[in-house]
């Protein structure tokens, strides 16, 4: 499991950018489902037949990053920020392009660290005039962060843990599972960062009963941390509610009903900040009941997130429990 984690997480795929990591997720997974597909806009689909309702897992392939805007005379890339980048977190570090080019985050002269912002801040790949930074960038080329996957013991960072820890739960689960009564389509969605697109097409084409994200949330156990009823270690997270979507309340109870009926560890869980593909799955067509699983993550979108394997074993039974379970309660 820890290898799967590695191998995904040091794949550069920003928002937009799914080539690799799609292709990587497709051979760990073809020889687990009946059928695969990839839509229009990218999403991986994986079935596994069955004759009962429909079950859409949905986690997301695609990373936070940073995009070239401009390239200056002296060769300094300018960039904006794809999804939830935030500037106080990138001076000094490393990036890497998705066409491999590496380079580094530089900051202009400030007077009060108030006034940074992503317009202080510039990439410098090694270039020394604009013509050679042409050479190696175009404007529109994305990077990611550029950090290793380090394994702490029982605990594990790496940077796009989110959410390629997601990625990885739904892979292991599909291996996991022998029998599915439900028909369960395993979509691994584009687009997530910059505001839950894949999810949405996606869910149009699959036209699900039941529809379960899994990606990371937060924790509130670090110092003068956000106040947070989830902590690392402590088990898989149960969504209740989040900016995105309020998880259907009978979904919410068949993933606590399963996760206790099996000893699977558990914790309820509310997001104050931030939302999940369930928020565009959810308000699909003419509704679809939607939960979450969720892996609690420390320092989410930074370069180094941290996850717990106790919480991801907990995560990937909770998952293959669903995709084995009679889900026909849930849906009255
Ligand atoms: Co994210
Ligand atoms: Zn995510």
């Amino acid at each position: 499991m820890k290898d799967l984690v590695k191998r995904l997480t040091s794949i550069s795929s920003p928002s937009g950018f799914e080539d690799e990591i799609r292709e990587a997720i497709k051979s760990e997974v073809k020889d687990y489902c009946d059928e695969i597909r990839v839509d229009a806009l990218g999403n991986l689909i994986a079935v596994r037949r069955g004759t009962g309702p429909k079950i859409q897992f949905a986690a997301h392939m695609d990373e936070i990053g940073m995009i070239a805007t401009d390239i200056d005379e002296k060769g300094f890339v300018r960039f904006s920020n794809v999804g939830g980048v935030s500037p106080h977190r990138l001076f000094g570090q490393r990036v890497r392009f998705t066409n491999g080019v590496v380079g580094t985050i530089g900051m202009e002269k400030l007077d009060d660290i108030k006034e940074l912002n992503l317009d202080k801040l510039f990439i410098d790949i090694g270039a020394t005039s604009r013509e050679s930074a042409q050479e190696l960038i175009s404007i529109g080329d994305c990077a990611t962060y550029l950090h290793g996957f380090d394994d702490l013991g029982q605990r594990i960072v790496a940077k796009a843990m989110d959410d390629r820890i997601g990625c990885a739960v739904l892979i292991e689960a599909m291996r996991r599972t022998e029998q599915c009564q439900s028909e369960v389509y395993c979509t691994f969605t584009v687009q997530e960062e910059v505001g839950l697109r894949g999810a949405a097409t996606s869910a149009f084409g699959i036209d699900p009963d039941l529809g379960i994200a899994i990606d990371v949330t937060g924790t509130g156990d670090t110092p003068e941390s956000r106040r947070m009823a989830v902590s690392l270690g402590k088990g898989t997270a149960i969504k209740v509610k989040d900016q995105s979507v309020i998880a259907h309340p009978k979904v919410k109870q068949l993933l606590v009903d399963l996760a206790e009926r099996n000893g699977v560890p558990y914790q309820l869980e509310v997001l104050t900040a931030g939302g999940t593909d369930s928020g565009a799955i959810h308000l699909t067509r003419d509704g679809v009941r939607s939960g979450v699983i969720s892996i609690p993550s420390r320092y989410i979108h930074c370069p180094s997130e941290m996850v717990d394997m106790i919480d991801v074993e907990a995560s990937v039974k909770l998952v293959s429990l669903v995709m084995s379970a009679d889900i026909s309660e849930a849906l009255q």
